[in-house]
């Protein structure tokens, strides 16, 4: 597959009254055409100045991005205007113009690159059917709900034709029933038109629900780069670990009891290895928590599990785990 962004070494230095502040610190990494990509990681990370760079919106301070093979630095400003219009980007804000009705809004980023009002009109209805708003053409965004306004955003991103879309935090404003709706829309437009999709998010569930990689940016830095399912059952950066493990403290049930968490996928979630693991072992375990979810399309189970006190039979326990296919961790070392 073609890469549509290689990053190289790239590190940006912010510097502002004689001071200065590194945002990005030697990220190297590719974003290859069709996929869904995400970056995740907490506020101040460097994530926005990331997604900046993939159209040169900030200049990187050393190292090179690259689009479609081309060096962005290189670019003569028609090149880089054309390369902006390939990009499109929405954001958490939706940035939609309220003076404008919707469907006006959606033809403002084809009369920026000029194509002819008749064709526009036309253009901008095939868009709002696609994110099923034609009946609200003629509304004015204020009339709009926060889901709706995205949609429109999303319309007008389409409306220009990009080769990339860039989302920002794109759902970062919005309820988790109406997140889950927007992006069914973002995977639907990924896959009918192809369309490179790259999603700037600091929660790990809109990563599980519909990337396929996943950058970690951990203070500037690329903490871990892989698959979701790959990052997901086996995390290994103490980055990865913080947005994979479940969020609330487990204590075990003395100080020196040890939890560990045990991820297990679809093919394996009729496999009863508690009871298995009695019967085999004669060994317990006490499950603090337990759940499942779909990443990528596939079913992943997780528990976190307090082993039994003795040394040995914690090894037995693991080991049964271990060999029965199952991902073991241990949850303390994160902390
Ligand atoms: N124009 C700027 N000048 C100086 N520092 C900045 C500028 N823009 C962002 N930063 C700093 O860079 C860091 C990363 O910011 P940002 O990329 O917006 O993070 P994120 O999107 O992950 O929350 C933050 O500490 C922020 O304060
Ligand atoms: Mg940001």
């Amino acid at each position: 597959m073609e890469n549509v962004f290689e990053l190289n070494n790239v590190f940006k230095t912010y510097k502002n009254d004689g001071k200065e502040f590194t945002a990005l610190k030697d990220i190297s990494l590719t974003i290859k055409e069709g996929e869904i990509f995400g970056i995740i990681g907490m506020s101040g990370a460097g994530k926005s100045t990331l997604v900046r760079t993939l159209n040169r919106l900030e200049e990187v301070t050393s190292g090179s991005v690259n689009f479609y093979g081309k060096d962005l630095a290189s670019l003569k400003p028609k090149e880089l205007r054309e390369v902006r219009h390939s990009i499109s980007m929405i954001f958490q804000g939706f940035n939609l113009v309220n003076q404008r009705t919707v469907i006006q809004n959606v033809e403002q980023s084809m009369k920026i690159i000029g194509i002819p009002r008749v064709q526009r009109r036309e253009k901008a209805r095939q868009m709002l059917g696609i994110v099923g708003l034609l009946e609200k053409e003629n509304e004015y965004p204020a009339r709009l709900s926060g889901g709706q306004k995205q949609r429109v955003a999303i319309a007008r991103a389409l409306a220009a034709d990009p080769k990339v879309l860039l989302c920002d935090e794109a759902t970062s404003a919005l309820d988790p029933k109406i997140t889950g709706e927007i992006l069914d829309l973002l995977k639907k437009i990924n896959e009918e038109r192809k369309l490179t999709i790259v999603i700037i998010t600091h929660e790990m569930s809109v990563v599980e629900k519909i990337c396929d990689r996943v950058a970690i940016i951990d203070d500037g830095n690329l903490a871990e780069i892989g698959e979701v399912k790959e990052v997901f059952s086996n995390p290994s950066s103490k980055a990865a670990k913080k947005l994979v493990y479940p969020s609330n403290p487990f204590d075990p049930s003395d100080e020196n009891g040890k939890i560990v968490r045990v991820v297990f996928d679809g093919t394996q979630s009729n496999v009863p290895f508690i009871a298995n693991l009695v019967e085999k072992t004669g060994l317990k375990v006490n499950i603090l928590s337990a759940n499942t979810k779909s990443v990528g399309g596939v079913g992943y189970g997780q528990m976190i599990v307090e082993l039994p006190p003795a040394e040995n039979d914690r090894k037995t326990v693991i080991d049964f785990f271990r060999e029965g296919g199952l991902i073991v961790s241990e949850v303390n070392e994160y902390e």
